[in-house]
Protein backbone atom coordinates (compact mmCIF):
# COMPACT_ATOMS: atom_id res chain seq x y z
CA UNK A 1 0.00 0.00 0.00
CA UNK A 2 1.13 3.62 -0.61
CA UNK A 3 0.59 6.38 1.44
CA UNK A 4 -1.50 9.29 -0.16
CA UNK A 5 1.23 12.07 -1.20
CA UNK A 6 1.19 15.09 1.10
CA UNK A 7 -0.31 18.52 -0.24
CA UNK A 8 1.85 20.80 -2.08
CA UNK A 9 1.83 23.92 -0.61
CA UNK A 10 3.13 26.49 -3.49
CA UNK A 11 6.10 28.24 -2.14
CA UNK A 12 4.81 32.03 -2.14
CA UNK A 13 1.23 31.19 -0.94
CA UNK A 14 3.09 29.79 1.82
CA UNK A 15 5.74 32.54 2.02
CA UNK A 16 2.44 34.99 1.97
CA UNK A 17 0.27 32.88 4.60
CA UNK A 18 3.57 32.97 7.09
CA UNK A 19 4.04 36.76 7.13
CA UNK A 20 0.72 37.94 7.00
CA UNK A 21 -0.65 39.61 10.38
CA UNK A 22 -3.87 40.31 8.93
CA UNK A 23 -5.60 37.78 6.38
CA UNK A 24 -9.06 38.11 5.01
CA UNK A 25 -10.93 34.82 3.93
CA UNK A 26 -13.25 35.40 1.44
CA UNK A 27 -15.76 32.51 0.76
CA UNK A 28 -18.13 31.16 -1.77
CA UNK A 29 -19.97 27.96 -2.43
CA UNK A 30 -17.15 25.72 -2.81
CA UNK A 31 -15.92 26.22 0.50
CA UNK A 32 -19.21 23.90 1.28
CA UNK A 33 -18.81 21.74 -1.32
CA UNK A 34 -17.27 19.00 0.47
CA UNK A 35 -19.50 19.05 3.26
CA UNK A 36 -22.03 17.81 0.68
CA UNK A 37 -23.90 21.09 -0.16
CA UNK A 38 -24.45 21.72 -3.78
CA UNK A 39 -22.75 25.13 -5.31
CA UNK A 40 -24.89 27.35 -7.32
CA UNK A 41 -23.70 25.89 -10.26
CA UNK A 42 -23.82 22.50 -9.74
CA UNK A 43 -26.85 20.45 -11.49
CA UNK A 44 -29.05 19.85 -9.17
CA UNK A 45 -30.38 16.27 -8.57
CA UNK A 46 -33.70 14.68 -7.89
CA UNK A 47 -37.26 16.70 -7.28
CA UNK A 48 -35.26 20.02 -8.15
CA UNK A 49 -33.40 18.86 -11.11
CA UNK A 50 -35.67 20.82 -13.59
CA UNK A 51 -34.90 24.26 -11.29
CA UNK A 52 -32.17 26.68 -11.70
CA UNK A 53 -31.37 27.98 -8.36
CA UNK A 54 -30.86 31.38 -9.78
CA UNK A 55 -34.71 31.22 -10.94
CA UNK A 56 -35.46 30.14 -7.34
CA UNK A 57 -33.67 32.47 -5.24
CA UNK A 58 -35.40 35.84 -6.40
CA UNK A 59 -38.16 38.04 -5.25
CA UNK A 60 -40.09 37.44 -8.21
CA UNK A 61 -39.67 33.76 -7.32
CA UNK A 62 -41.14 34.24 -4.20
CA UNK A 63 -43.77 36.37 -4.76
CA UNK A 64 -45.46 34.01 -7.62
CA UNK A 65 -44.73 30.85 -5.59
CA UNK A 66 -43.83 31.19 -2.12
CA UNK A 67 -45.05 28.01 -1.31
CA UNK A 68 -42.04 26.38 -3.81
CA UNK A 69 -39.38 28.95 -2.74
CA UNK A 70 -39.92 27.87 1.09
CA UNK A 71 -40.11 24.04 0.19
CA UNK A 72 -37.30 24.48 -1.93
CA UNK A 73 -35.31 26.54 0.74
CA UNK A 74 -36.25 23.90 4.04
CA UNK A 75 -34.37 21.41 1.57
CA UNK A 76 -31.44 23.43 1.42
CA UNK A 77 -31.62 23.72 5.51
CA UNK A 78 -32.25 20.56 5.89
CA UNK A 79 -28.59 19.54 3.81
CA UNK A 80 -27.21 22.00 5.89
CA UNK A 81 -28.34 21.00 9.15
CA UNK A 82 -27.08 17.34 8.53
CA UNK A 83 -23.95 18.21 6.86
CA UNK A 84 -20.40 18.68 9.41
CA UNK A 85 -18.29 21.75 8.58
CA UNK A 86 -14.78 19.94 6.44
CA UNK A 87 -10.77 20.28 6.96
CA UNK A 88 -11.32 23.33 5.30
CA UNK A 89 -13.36 25.07 7.74
CA UNK A 90 -11.89 23.66 10.54
CA UNK A 91 -8.42 24.74 9.39
CA UNK A 92 -9.97 28.28 8.84
CA UNK A 93 -10.58 28.08 12.43
CA UNK A 94 -7.53 26.67 13.59
CA UNK A 95 -5.71 29.56 11.97
CA UNK A 96 -8.33 32.39 13.16
CA UNK A 97 -7.46 31.43 17.23
CA UNK A 98 -3.74 31.62 16.30
CA UNK A 99 -1.68 34.36 18.40
CA UNK A 100 -0.45 37.36 16.79
CA UNK A 101 -2.94 36.64 13.44
CA UNK A 102 -5.96 38.93 12.50
CA UNK A 103 -8.37 36.08 10.58
CA UNK A 104 -11.89 37.89 8.65
CA UNK A 105 -13.73 35.37 7.41
CA UNK A 106 -15.88 37.07 4.40
CA UNK A 107 -18.49 35.06 3.18
CA UNK A 108 -21.48 34.86 0.58
CA UNK A 109 -22.45 31.53 2.12
CA UNK A 110 -25.74 31.56 3.72
CA UNK A 111 -25.06 28.37 6.17
CA UNK A 112 -23.36 27.92 9.18
CA UNK A 113 -20.77 25.79 8.52
CA UNK A 114 -18.11 27.98 9.18
CA UNK A 115 -19.07 28.98 12.59
CA UNK A 116 -19.69 24.99 13.33
CA UNK A 117 -15.93 24.94 12.11
CA UNK A 118 -14.94 26.93 15.13
CA UNK A 119 -14.58 30.60 13.00
CA UNK A 120 -16.01 33.93 13.91
CA UNK A 121 -18.01 35.08 10.77
CA UNK A 122 -16.93 38.92 10.25
CA UNK A 123 -19.78 39.40 7.04
CA UNK A 124 -22.42 36.89 5.97
CA UNK A 125 -22.76 38.97 2.39
CA UNK A 126 -25.68 37.13 1.14
CA UNK A 127 -27.26 37.05 4.61
CA UNK A 128 -27.85 33.98 6.66
CA UNK A 129 -30.47 30.95 6.14
CA UNK A 130 -31.57 30.26 9.11
CA UNK A 131 -32.36 34.16 10.22
CA UNK A 132 -35.86 34.36 8.76
CA UNK A 133 -37.73 37.50 8.91
CA UNK A 134 -41.55 38.49 7.56
CA UNK A 135 -41.67 39.25 3.96
CA UNK A 136 -43.64 42.21 4.36
CA UNK A 137 -42.65 44.17 8.04
CA UNK A 138 -39.56 42.49 8.29
CA UNK A 139 -39.87 41.45 11.92
CA UNK A 140 -37.54 38.61 13.22
CA UNK A 141 -39.33 35.46 13.72
CA UNK A 142 -38.57 32.75 16.06
CA UNK A 143 -40.25 30.06 13.35
CA UNK A 144 -37.98 27.02 11.85
CA UNK A 145 -37.43 25.02 8.94
CA UNK A 146 -40.09 22.27 9.06
CA UNK A 147 -37.26 18.80 9.57
CA UNK A 148 -37.71 17.11 6.19
CA UNK A 149 -36.92 13.80 4.98
CA UNK A 150 -36.94 14.16 1.63
CA UNK A 151 -37.41 17.07 -1.25
CA UNK A 152 -40.79 18.14 -1.12
CA UNK A 153 -42.07 20.65 -4.03
CA UNK A 154 -44.76 22.60 -1.71
CA UNK A 155 -44.86 23.82 1.54
CA UNK A 156 -46.81 26.71 3.39
CA UNK A 157 -44.31 29.33 5.02
CA UNK A 158 -45.12 30.06 8.67
CA UNK A 159 -46.80 33.69 9.19
CA UNK A 160 -45.39 36.28 11.26
CA UNK A 161 -46.31 36.43 14.52
CA UNK A 162 -46.51 40.49 14.38
CA UNK A 163 -48.17 40.66 11.00
CA UNK A 164 -49.41 37.53 10.09
CA UNK A 165 -47.68 37.91 6.71
CA UNK A 166 -45.56 34.62 5.33
CA UNK A 167 -41.61 34.19 6.61
CA UNK A 168 -38.90 34.17 3.88
CA UNK A 169 -35.45 32.87 4.53
CA UNK A 170 -32.81 35.39 5.72
CA UNK A 171 -30.98 35.80 2.48
CA UNK A 172 -30.24 38.16 -0.15
CA UNK A 173 -31.72 37.20 -3.30
CA UNK A 174 -30.89 37.90 -6.87
CA UNK A 175 -31.57 41.53 -7.89
CA UNK A 176 -31.70 43.06 -3.73
CA UNK A 177 -29.55 44.68 -1.99
CA UNK A 178 -26.78 43.27 0.36
CA UNK A 179 -26.66 43.93 4.03
CA UNK A 180 -24.70 47.31 3.93
CA UNK A 181 -22.83 46.79 7.21
CA UNK A 182 -21.77 43.48 6.66
CA UNK A 183 -20.76 44.80 2.70
CA UNK A 184 -18.64 47.96 4.56
CA UNK A 185 -17.13 45.29 6.83
CA UNK A 186 -16.20 42.97 4.24
CA UNK A 187 -14.65 45.85 1.98
CA UNK A 188 -12.55 46.82 4.73
CA UNK A 189 -11.37 43.56 6.00
CA UNK A 190 -9.90 42.68 2.85
CA UNK A 191 -8.33 46.44 1.61
CA UNK A 192 -6.65 46.54 5.10
CA UNK A 193 -5.38 42.90 4.95
CA UNK A 194 -1.92 41.67 4.09
CA UNK A 195 -3.31 38.27 2.08
CA UNK A 196 -6.85 37.87 0.67
CA UNK A 197 -7.39 34.30 0.17
CA UNK A 198 -10.36 33.40 -1.97
CA UNK A 199 -11.80 30.11 -1.73
CA UNK A 200 -14.21 28.89 -3.85
CA UNK A 201 -16.46 31.47 -5.57
CA UNK A 202 -17.18 31.92 -9.05
CA UNK A 203 -16.67 35.50 -8.76
CA UNK A 204 -19.82 36.02 -10.87
CA UNK A 205 -22.01 37.34 -8.33
CA UNK A 206 -21.86 41.32 -7.70
CA UNK A 207 -21.13 43.43 -5.54
CA UNK A 208 -19.31 40.57 -3.88
CA UNK A 209 -17.01 39.58 -6.22
CA UNK A 210 -15.90 43.11 -6.54
CA UNK A 211 -14.27 42.53 -3.18
CA UNK A 212 -10.92 40.21 -4.28
CA UNK A 213 -10.61 43.25 -6.84
CA UNK A 214 -10.74 46.25 -4.25
CA UNK A 215 -8.27 44.64 -2.27
CA UNK A 216 -6.12 44.21 -5.46
CA UNK A 217 -6.53 47.76 -6.56
CA UNK A 218 -5.08 48.97 -3.19
CA UNK A 219 -1.99 46.49 -3.60
CA UNK A 220 -3.28 43.80 -1.22
CA UNK A 221 -2.06 40.52 -2.35
CA UNK A 222 -4.50 37.97 -3.49
CA UNK A 223 -4.61 34.22 -3.71
CA UNK A 224 -6.89 31.56 -5.66
CA UNK A 225 -8.39 28.87 -4.06
CA UNK A 226 -10.08 26.89 -6.37
CA UNK A 227 -10.10 23.69 -8.96
CA UNK A 228 -11.55 25.82 -11.66
CA UNK A 229 -10.49 29.00 -13.67
CA UNK A 230 -13.06 31.66 -13.11
CA UNK A 231 -13.98 35.25 -12.62
CA UNK A 232 -11.60 36.03 -9.70
CA UNK A 233 -8.41 34.42 -11.52
CA UNK A 234 -7.43 37.64 -13.94
CA UNK A 235 -7.28 39.45 -10.45
CA UNK A 236 -5.52 36.92 -8.30
CA UNK A 237 -1.53 36.92 -7.88
CA UNK A 238 -1.52 33.77 -7.43
CA UNK A 239 -3.60 30.40 -8.25
CA UNK A 240 -3.63 27.41 -6.52
CA UNK A 241 -5.67 24.82 -8.05
CA UNK A 242 -7.17 22.59 -5.53
CA UNK A 243 -9.68 22.42 -3.27
CA UNK A 244 -10.84 23.86 0.26
CA UNK A 245 -10.70 20.68 2.17
CA UNK A 246 -7.27 20.21 0.64
CA UNK A 247 -5.56 23.32 0.51
CA UNK A 248 -6.49 24.83 3.93
CA UNK A 249 -5.44 22.05 6.08
CA UNK A 250 -2.53 21.57 4.47
CA UNK A 251 -1.85 25.34 4.55
CA UNK A 252 -2.49 26.04 8.01
CA UNK A 253 -0.10 22.79 9.34
CA UNK A 254 2.88 24.39 7.30
CA UNK A 255 2.64 28.06 9.17
CA UNK A 256 5.03 27.19 12.26
CA UNK A 257 7.51 25.14 9.96
P1 LIG B 1 -20.86 29.39 -7.27
O1 LIG B 1 -21.76 28.21 -7.17
O2 LIG B 1 -21.13 30.42 -8.30
O3 LIG B 1 -19.38 28.90 -7.54
C1 LIG B 1 -18.79 27.90 -6.78
C2 LIG B 1 -17.31 27.90 -7.06
O4 LIG B 1 -16.72 26.94 -6.20
C3 LIG B 1 -16.91 27.52 -8.49
O5 LIG B 1 -15.95 28.44 -8.96
C4 LIG B 1 -16.28 26.13 -8.32
O6 LIG B 1 -15.22 25.89 -9.25
C5 LIG B 1 -15.75 26.20 -6.92
N1 LIG B 1 -15.62 24.92 -6.22
C6 LIG B 1 -16.37 23.81 -6.37
N2 LIG B 1 -15.99 22.86 -5.50
C7 LIG B 1 -14.96 23.40 -4.78
C8 LIG B 1 -14.16 22.93 -3.71
N3 LIG B 1 -14.31 21.71 -3.21
N4 LIG B 1 -13.21 23.75 -3.20
C9 LIG B 1 -13.03 25.00 -3.71
N5 LIG B 1 -13.78 25.50 -4.71
C10 LIG B 1 -14.73 24.72 -5.25
O7 LIG B 1 -20.81 29.99 -5.83
P2 LIG B 1 -20.55 31.46 -5.35
O8 LIG B 1 -19.42 32.09 -6.09
O9 LIG B 1 -20.50 31.42 -3.87
O10 LIG B 1 -25.97 34.27 -4.00
O11 LIG B 1 -21.89 32.14 -5.77
C11 LIG B 1 -22.11 33.40 -5.35
C12 LIG B 1 -23.55 33.59 -5.07
O12 LIG B 1 -24.36 33.13 -6.13
C13 LIG B 1 -24.10 32.81 -3.88
O13 LIG B 1 -23.80 33.38 -2.65
C14 LIG B 1 -25.54 32.91 -4.14
C15 LIG B 1 -25.47 32.46 -5.57
O14 LIG B 1 -26.55 32.65 -6.30
C16 LIG B 1 -27.18 34.56 -3.55
O15 LIG B 1 -27.94 33.72 -3.13
C17 LIG B 1 -27.47 36.03 -3.60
Amino acid sequence: MTSPSPVEVPQPVLDLARSARRVCVLTGAGMSAESGIPTFRDVQVGLWERFDPMELATPTAWEDDPEQVWAWYAWRATLVRRSQPNAGHLAVGEWQRRQGVRLDVVTQNVDDLHERGGAHVLAHLHGDLFALRCSRCGASSGAAYPELEEPVAALEPPPCDRCGEPVRPGVVWFGEALPQEAFLAGVEAAQEADLVLVVGTSGLVHPAATVPHLAGARGVPVVEVNPRETEVTEAADHVWRTTAATALPALVALLDT
